[in-house]
């Protein structure tokens, strides 16, 4: 008996053209499943005393068996808030979202996603989240080389290595600075682990590692694909680790950020709710949104 299959799916992406926007959309037609891209300010929600409505174009987003979140693409509060509600308000109306919305909002914030790492007994790197300057000096002061990054960043975007013995003067300074650009008030500071010279990225697929990569070179020290990291096959077993992260987040499709120290002890960064795969799909011999495709199209 082949297996049941849903016959509408949603992709919410700010970036429809991406890849992985129309691989998976292929993917899903080659399974006989209707493939819409939905493009989150092209979206409307309608109210009246006895009717509410969110569709695009027409169509009536609540008749979706399922809606794949490939990227969020909010900056602004406003449209952040106006997507997390969008999202929320299709699951209660029975549209099956993936990631769930909870799982999204975990996996925004380093924070959050780090006290769920903690809570699965996995390791992560020494770390402190706090709004105070003093406090975020004190910790630079007694752990540099650190890393201090954005809460609620990604794409290696403002994460930056203090190595040097900065002044107090400095550190205050810089660390303003950093707010203002990146972080918009929350710090983010951790010991920084002197890799040998590469991270691993693993997509985590509903319980399973469907790919891993070795990333080298980037800017500074990240090594993200957005950076200029280049992708390498991976031989390090990083199953366990990976899919026990991504279960602490309850994350069906998940990207799991680990780095190696130079004693081959495994760190985990951060969680991705919203990860791609080109670089991956560059290491791996099968379509990687084929199996995305085929595994969200079972009932
Ligand atoms: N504590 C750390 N020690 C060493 N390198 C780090 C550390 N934190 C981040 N990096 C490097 O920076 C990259 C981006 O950091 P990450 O925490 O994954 O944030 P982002 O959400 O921007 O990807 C990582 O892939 C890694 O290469
Ligand atoms: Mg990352």
């Amino acid at each position: 008996m082949s297996p049941k299959h849903v016959s509408k799916v949603g992709l919410f992406s700010s970036d429809p053209l991406s890849r992985r926007a129309q691989g998976l959309e292929e993917s899903f037609r080659k399974l006989g499943i209707d493939a819409i891209q939905v493009i989150p300010w092209k979206v409307s929600r309608k109210g009246a005393t006895s009717k509410h409505e969110i569709s695009m174009n027409g169509v009536d987003l609540s008749s979706l068996d399922l809606l794949i979140v490939l990227d969020l693409g909010a900056n602004d509060i406003g449209a952040f808030f106006n997507r997390v509600g969008l999202l929320s308000a299709l699951t209660e109306m029975g549209v099956r979202v993936i990631n769930s919305v909870s799982s999204i909002l975990l996996m925004r914030n380093k924070a959050e996603t780090m006290r769920r790492l903690i809570s699965a007994g996995l390791p992560v790197p020494r770390t402190l989240i706090t709004e105070s300057i003093d406090d975020a000096a004190r910790f630079v002061q007694t752990h540099y080389p650190c890393v201090l990054k954005p809460i609620t960043g990604f794409g290696g975007l403002g994460v930056q290595l203090i190595e040097r013995e900065f002044d107090i003067d400095n550190i205050y300074d810089y660390l303003k600075f950093h707010s203002q650009m990146f972080g918009k008030g929350a710090y983010l500071l951790q010991e920084y682990v002197r890799s040998p010279g590469f991270d691993i990225r693993a997509l985590v697929l509903n319980n399973e590692v469907l790919a891993t990569m070795q990333r080298v070179g980037g800017e500074g020290i990240t090594t993200n694909i957005h950076c200029g990291g280049i992708p390498r096959r991976n031989t390090i077993d990083v199953s366990e680790l990976s899919v026990k992260a991504a279960s602490s987040v309850k994350g069906n499709l998940v990207g799991v950020d680990i780095i190696p120290d130079m004693e081959g002890n495994l760190w985990i960064l951060e969680l991705n709710a919203t990860p791609g795969w080109a670089g991956l799909q560059q290491v791996t011999d099968f379509d990687i949104s084929e199996r995305i495709a085929y595994e969200f199209g079972q009932i």
